[in-house]
């Protein structure tokens, strides 16, 4: 018997039909990658089999035993567990009360209980230590999830989804936005999961998908477009069409011509910042010269999005000094440097509650080459979910409205935090080569990314965070050719 059955699922959301009879047979101990398109349904097909939501058609069966319908809560009684696609963590508990948080709610049935009781439940902490070990977060155990790096947060989730001993696991997305050392950790912590334990993931990173699973399904505009084992999928044509583009060819672009710098457009020196008592930036020295194209690489939590908080206003600097065009804008408010013309693309997305994407564009634009138009151009599937409340698009559709947002108030420095998390290859391959068109247009742009290839195929320049400082600044070539000393610089 099948630990999982799908019988022609359907799902719609008003007018919008997310899932169009969707049947699959997972057996026990399978690993089932599920890939397609953003905005193909993959979340909404977690949620279903989860019991967060009921579908309009169609019948779940775990084990034989019919699931639609039941409540999230004795769905995970039934031993499914699974992780979210953007971290849903409170910033002030820590990784161990979180893991003690999951396995309570368990327990007693429930998705919450207060964390005060919880010191006074025999053997919890024990177990909960033993989830921890197994994603290798011990040493962070009393740490607050807030001062956790992008990477630990994940671990963290899985450690959450692992404590409650599922017999089903379904991971959303578990290496979106990791940088490639974090990658490589979490990816081999979820090969070494036992084979007693079935699994689905959602992932976009292809390379990964296709060494994990057993099995592929590829859904598209909520249906199945294809099924198979990793190299049937791999070499069917239909994949490239819908799903991966060029990007599988592994092109590397030819370098960015060298040009003549114009004068400097931003201006950071001395930059120090952080969070209360923590500082994160200890003194961050870079420019960007007009046209110029700027990578920030570093391992997460090295103060990437902390500088471009800094910069755009969002985070105060103890010391240290921001020029825009020469001007001294240290210490203006967001909105300031918003009128001043710098934009940040924030990572994770960040929609705006009852405004439809379509409200959203339009508020934002502001005169110059990008219009509305123009970024439903660049992004056909955000066209086709403009009318859509901005909440409700899916993980990928939000990154894509929060580019868009972005380029329609035609910044004069464009600040963008990666970009690229969440989004399918095919939609990638768009943003590279919008990033360079952008250049060629003249906008500046600093750019903090995980994806060094990504990076280092769009950028005249690359400075390298580490620890809250500078320690590299230099053309992609040169650190093309010095691959070993790049990964190095991110892996310490
Ligand atoms: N609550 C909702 N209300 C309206 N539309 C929704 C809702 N939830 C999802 N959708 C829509 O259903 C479609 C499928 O969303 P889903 O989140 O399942 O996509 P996905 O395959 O996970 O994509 P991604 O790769 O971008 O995460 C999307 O177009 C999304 O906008
Ligand atoms: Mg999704």
């Amino acid at each position: 018997m099948p630990e999982l059955r799908a019988e022609r699922v359907s799902k719609a959301f008003g007018g919008m039909q997310a899932l169009r009879g969707v049947s699959l047979s997972v057996e026990r101990g399978e690993r089932r990658a599920i890939i397609g398109p953003n905005g193909a349904g993959k979340t909404t097909l977690f949620r279903i089999i989860s019991g967060e939501l009921r579908p309009n058609q169609g019948a779940v069966y775990l084990n034989g035993r019919r699931v639609d319908g039941l409540p999230p809560e004795r769905v995970s009684l039934l031993g499914v567990a699974r992780t979210f696609q953007v971290s849903s963590l409170f910033p002030e508990k820590s990784c161990l009360e979180h893991v003690m948080l999951a396995l309570l709610a368990l327990r007693r049935g429930q998705r919450w209980w207060p964390f005060t009781a919880m010191a006074r439940v025999p053997g919890l902490e024990d177990a909960a230590y033993d989830a921890l070990e197994q994603v290798g977060l011990t040493q962070q155990a009393r740490q607050p999830a807030g001062a956790l790096a992008h990477g630990d947060r994940r671990q963290l989730e899985l450690a959450m989804a692992l404590a409650q001993q599922p017999r089903l696991l379904l991971l959303d997305e578990p290496l979106a936005g990791l940088s490639e050392v974090e990658r490589e950790r979490i990816g081999q912590i979820l090969m070494q999961l036992p084979r007693t334990l079935t699994v689905l993931l959602i992932e976009h990173d292809l390379g990964f998908a296709y060494a994990f699973a057993d099995r592929m399904t590829v859904l598209h505009y909520g249906e199945v477009l294809l099924e198979g084992d990793p190299e049937q999928v791999r070499r069917d044509p239909r994949l490239l069409e819908v799903y991966a583009g060029r990007v599988l060819e592994e092109t590397e672009a030819p370098p960015a011509p060298e040009r003549e710098a114009g004068p400097a457009a931003l201006q950071v020196s001395g930059l120090v910042s952080g969070y209360g008592d923590a500082q994160v930036l200890h003194g961050v020295d870079l420019e960007v010269r007009q046209g110029e194209v700027v990578a920030l690489l570093g391992r997460n939590g090295m103060g990437k999005t902390t500088l471009l908080h800094t910069i755009m206003g969002l985070v105060r600097p103890s010391s240290g000094r921001v020029l825009l065009g020469g001007r001294d804008v240290t210490g203006l408010s967001p909105l300031q440097l918003a009128q001043a013309g710098l934009t940040l693309v924030p990572q994770g997305r960040r929609a705006i509650p009852g405004l439809t994407a379509q409200e959203e564009l339009s508020l934002a634009r502001q005169p110059g080459p990008w219009s509305v138009e123009r970024v439903y151009e660049l992004f056909p599937r955000l066209y086709e979910r403009r009318n859509a409340p901005s909440v409700a698009l899916s993980g990928g559709e939000q990154q894509m409205l929060a580019i868009a947002r972005a380029l329609v108030r035609n910044p004069v420095v464009l600040l963008m935090d990666e970009p690229s998390e969440g989004l399918s290859p095919a939609v990638l391959q768009r943003i590279e080569e919008t990033i360079q068109a952008l250049r060629r247009e003249g906008m500046t742009i600093l750019l903090a990314e995980q994806k060094l290839d990504m990076a280092l195929n769009v950028a005249d320049r690359v400075y390298v965070l580490e620890q809250g400082k500078v320690v590299y600044e230099g053309r992609p070539d040169a650190l093309r050719s010095q691959r070993q000393l790049l990964q190095q610089m991110m892996a310490i």
